[in-house]
């Protein structure tokens, strides 16, 4: 398997640092120094999280000179679906016009574009799927309290996708995904979570007040899972691909916190210069984080053909994944 073309969407209005000053008590220099985020985008309130999709898969199937009819497997990594049914996929595969595709949404907060990788690579090598559009979209701003100071200053919205398609043994060419780790940790489920609006919390007009249908996070213990699990995960899969750290050309990380990638870069030994951050612009936009990392790299040369890239992804579950690809 390998990635035959990469693409992002963002929406236009800009929230700033400063603006955020205005909503909660909060500045611009602690922002900035706990988080590295200076600004993120919002979606307009009519613009749904499969618009947002949509239009990552676009760019993403020009970028691979895919057509829709080609496509016979979507994945959708969300939070944030349009609806509880049908799948935010059913509503890509329906703006695409890719009919022939089985379309499906996988839960795995930020985590999700890799577990989706991951899940399209099986898909492929069995034999079973020949070209994958996998989309990583999320409207956090929906669902984000804009009176907890905690949480409000931390996400974005976006949407980023990938083409992925069968390669050949003999076709020549070495690009394509090395190495993988998926894995979970369902004790850590109450750390960072939307407990309300579900089966088990419905949201009532008892309730509503308490907003118990927003991101609900104890950032410290974040942290520290987010640290501890990524870096295994790392190490593991850059093993797994028989290479070491130097033979790494660019990190990809999940643009959570730039004290975090920190952390993940001196554990592995990488200067700064090697990991490619962009949630000073973006903040963390979830399960699209990653992918808009990855088609900003590549579209602006960062990561150059036959690079070995790093990509890795943690957040609510606890969910974590690493990926070493070939690019
Ligand atoms: N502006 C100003 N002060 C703030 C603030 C904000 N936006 N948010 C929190 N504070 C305050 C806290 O109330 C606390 O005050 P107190 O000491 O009077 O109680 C103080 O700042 C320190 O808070 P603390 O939680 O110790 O800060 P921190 O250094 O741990 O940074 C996070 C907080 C959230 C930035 C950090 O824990 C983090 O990034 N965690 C991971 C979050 C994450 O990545 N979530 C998504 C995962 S996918």
């Amino acid at each position: 398997m390998k990635i035959a073309g990469t693409g992002s969407y963002l929406p236009e209005k800009v929230l700033s640092n400063a603006d955020l000053e205005k909503l909660v008590e909060t500045t611009d220099d602690w922002i900035t120094s706990r988080t590295g985020i200076k600004e993120r985008r919002i979606a307009a309130a009519d613009e749904a999280t499969s618009h947002m999709a949509t239009k990552a898969a676009e760019r993403a199937m020009e970028a691979a000179g895919v057509k829709a009819e080609d496509i016979d497997l979507i994945i959708v990594a969300t939070i944030t679906p349009d609806t509880f049914f049908p799948s935010t996929a059913c509503h890509v595969q329906r703006n695409l016009g890719a009919i022939r595709a089985v379309a499906f949404d996988i839960s795995a907060a930020c985590a999700g574009f890799l577990y989706a990788m991951q899940i399209a690579r099986h898909f492929i090598n069995s034999g079973n799927r020949k070209t994958a559009l996998i989309i990583g979209a999320d409207k956090l701003s929906g669902i984000t309290n804009w009176t907890d100071r905690n949480t409000c200053v931390l996400f974005g919205d976006g949407a980023g996708a990938a083409i992925l398609t069968t390669k050949t043994p003999d076709d020549g060419d070495p690009s394509g995904l090395l190495s993988s780790v998926m894995a979970s940790d369902g004790r850590l489920t109450d750390i960072l979570s939307v407990p309300g609006g579900g089966s088990a919390i419905p949201i009532t007009p008892d309730n509503a007040h308490l907003r118990l249908n927003t991101i609900n996070m104890q950032g410290k213990e974040v942290f520290k899972a987010a640290v501890k699990n990524t870096c295994e995960a790392c190490e593991a899969a850059i093993s797994r691909a028989g290479l070491t750290s130097d033979d790494i050309a660019v990190l990809i990380p999940h643009q959570a916190n730039v004290r975090i990638v920190d952390a993940i870069r001196e554990r592995l030994r990488m200067p700064p210069e090697k990991a490619f951050l962009n949630l000073h612009k973006y903040g963390n936009t979830s399960g699209a984080a990653v992918a808009i990392a990855l088609d900003e790299a590549v579209r602006t040369g960062v990561v150059k053909k036959g690079d070995n890239i790093l990509l890795v992804a943690f957040g609510a579950g606890f969910a974590w994944a690493a990926s070493v690809v070939r690019w």
